[in-house]
């Protein structure tokens, strides 16, 4: 994913709008965190000051509540969102494996992208098709009984 100066203009602008929006409500914290993250897709580290910088709350406290929330990430997603599951079913069937297959296939560790932004790689607890297992789900489309030997598969279908 590429954006274009414009494009990132403009998110600024309207990142901008938001903060004046909230300015000094220290409460509204997750409100504007929230709102900033579906407008980057992430929190950059600028975005956090501002943030603080608008709602008069330290940046330690604002990293604190990204790190403590999990919806919030401060490294930018791909475009195909992976969460392999490595809850207690998953991992008895073998999710271990599966998980190293995926990171061999992408070249990058869970939590991390791809450098062409095509793909971003989470490990989760459970994601509720525990008698499937392996899980994952790639953006909405969810793929089971994982092996490793499937996984350049199913990531081609990505491509
Ligand atoms: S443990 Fe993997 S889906 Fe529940």
């Amino acid at each position: 994913m590429s954006l274009t100066c414009d494009c990132l203009d403009a998110k600024y602008q309207e990142l901008d709008q938001i903060l004046n929006q909230y300015n000094g409500q220290k409460e509204a914290l997750i409100t504007v965190l929230h709102k900033a993250q579906e407008l980057f897709g992430y929190l950059p580290q600028d975005v956090q000051i501002k943030a603080a910088d608008a709602l008069s709350v330290p940046l330690s406290e604002v990293y604190g509540v990204i790190t403590f929330y999990a919806l919030f990430s401060t490294k930018p997603k791909g475009k195909y969102k992976i969460a392999a599951c490595k809850g207690t079913a998953c991992y008895v069937r073998g999710s271990e494996r599966v998980l190293e297959r995926i990171q061999k296939e992408l070249g990058v560790k869970a939590g991390d992208t791809t450098p062409d932004a095509k793909f971003s790689l989470e490990v989760v607890r459970c994601l509720g098709a525990c008698g499937l297992g392996p899980v994952m789900m790639v953006n909405d489309d969810v793929h089971a009984r994982l092996k490793p030997d499937k996984i350049p598969g199913v990531l081609s279908r990505y491509q």
